[in-house]
């Protein structure tokens, strides 16, 4: 049997989301409760190959866990994708005496804890994104602060567009993914929801639907446009031009991204951070923590990157019939 792991490392990498300063104080905390050294690795990737590390107590996790963004800072740091400062990154942690790693972030982040992994320091990978769009989990840390944030800021934007009888483009993030766009789409009520996965870039059909709903009496008209799909200034001039309704578009941009996070994205992230822990005492290396059917579990990293993860057609259906 493997060595007991003595010290955790733990990063955060890609783009921040709330609730990862819960995760990071959950490893830190269940890491010394269990008798383990914790070391603290800032700006994701970037930060191991630069050295920037640092011994964690349980007092620096001390009046985080009310916190947006991360406290160790986070990074995108493409050169880790090659294996040369791979087998530099798996040095570092070998030269710090890390020789479990918690990494919080994304499926890039994953690829970088496999090869991590690989190279023989024991790795466990956290669901860190507000995007949502990881296929073993029904949970992502950020995602539910995320999408609260934007409806919050799409029902003001509701309030406006009702009074100036006007179309209003809200575009959430989700570069990728829809799932924001969605979620929104239904909470607040969109006549459209337009998504990376499924949205067939036939203008046309919004301006038909937009016309109808005038005809019947709506007020405004709500359009959820996901990131990936972009052009919101230029998609609400055509709008504009082709229907006669008023039409403005509003950028949510990274404000989604920051904010103290909700009780559920707290929650969720300190037993997963701690579930990380456990899983590095027990020998496991290579995993991810995943929620999934109501339960948190965990799989081997390499079969959680090849699952396939699609929007859920009966909720797109549904928000379809809710806007009539
Ligand atoms: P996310 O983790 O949110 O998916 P990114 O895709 O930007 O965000 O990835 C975050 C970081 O993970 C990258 O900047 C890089 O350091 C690392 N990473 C991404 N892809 C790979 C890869 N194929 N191999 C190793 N590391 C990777
Ligand atoms: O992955 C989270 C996310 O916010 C995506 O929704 C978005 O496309 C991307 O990060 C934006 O990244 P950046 O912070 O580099 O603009």
């Amino acid at each position: 049997m493997a060595d007991q792991v003595k010290t955790i490392g733990v990063l955060t990498s890609g783009g921040d989301a709330p609730g990862m300063n819960a995760a990071i104080r959950a490893v830190v905390r269940t890491a010394i409760a269990r008798g383990l050294k914790v070391k603290g690795i800032e700006r994701g990737y970037m930060g191991l190959l630069h050295e920037d590390i640092k011994d964690m107590q349980t007092r620096d996790v001390s009046d985080i866990i009310q916190k947006g963004g991360t406290i160790l800072g986070t990074a995108r740091c493409p050169e880790f994708a090659k294996l040369e400062v791979q087998q530099k990154g798996a040095d570092i942690c070998r030269k710090h005496g890390i020789d479990g790693l918690v990494v919080i972030g994304g499926d890039g982040s994953y690829r970088g804890a496999q090869a991590l992994a690989r190279l023989g320091i024991n790795a466990v990978g956290l669901p860190g994104t507000i995007d949502l769009d990881i296929s073993c989990t029904d949970y992502t840390i950020g995602f539910d602060t995320a999408v609260n944030t934007a409806m919050e800021a799409i029902d003001k934007v509701r309030d406006t567009s009702s009074s100036h009888e006007r179309c209003s483009i809200i575009e959430v993030m989700g570069r990728n993914a829809g799932y924001i766009a969605l979620w929104c789409g239904i909470a607040n009520g969109a006549e459209d929801i337009l998504i990376p996965e499924e949205y067939d870039y036939n203008e046309q059909t919004i301006i038909n639907h937009i016309i109808a709903k005038r005809k019947i009496g709506k007020k405004h008209h709500i359009i959820i446009n996901a990131e990936g799909i972009g052009h919101s200034n230029s998609m609400a001039k055509r709008i504009e031009a082709a229907t006669g309704m008023e039409t403005r578009a509003t950028i949510l941009g990274h404000m989604q991204r920051g904010g103290s996070p909700t009780c559920k994205d707290r929650y969720y992230a300190s037993v997963m951070g701690a579930y990380a822990v456990d899983l590095l005492i027990q020998g496991k290396t290579k995993r991810v923590v995943a929620y999934k059917a109501g339960e948190f579990v965990d799989f081997d990293i390499e079969e959680a990157l090849a699952m396939q993860k699609e929007i859920p057609a009966y909720s797109l259906e549904v928000s379809k019939l809710l806007s009539l």
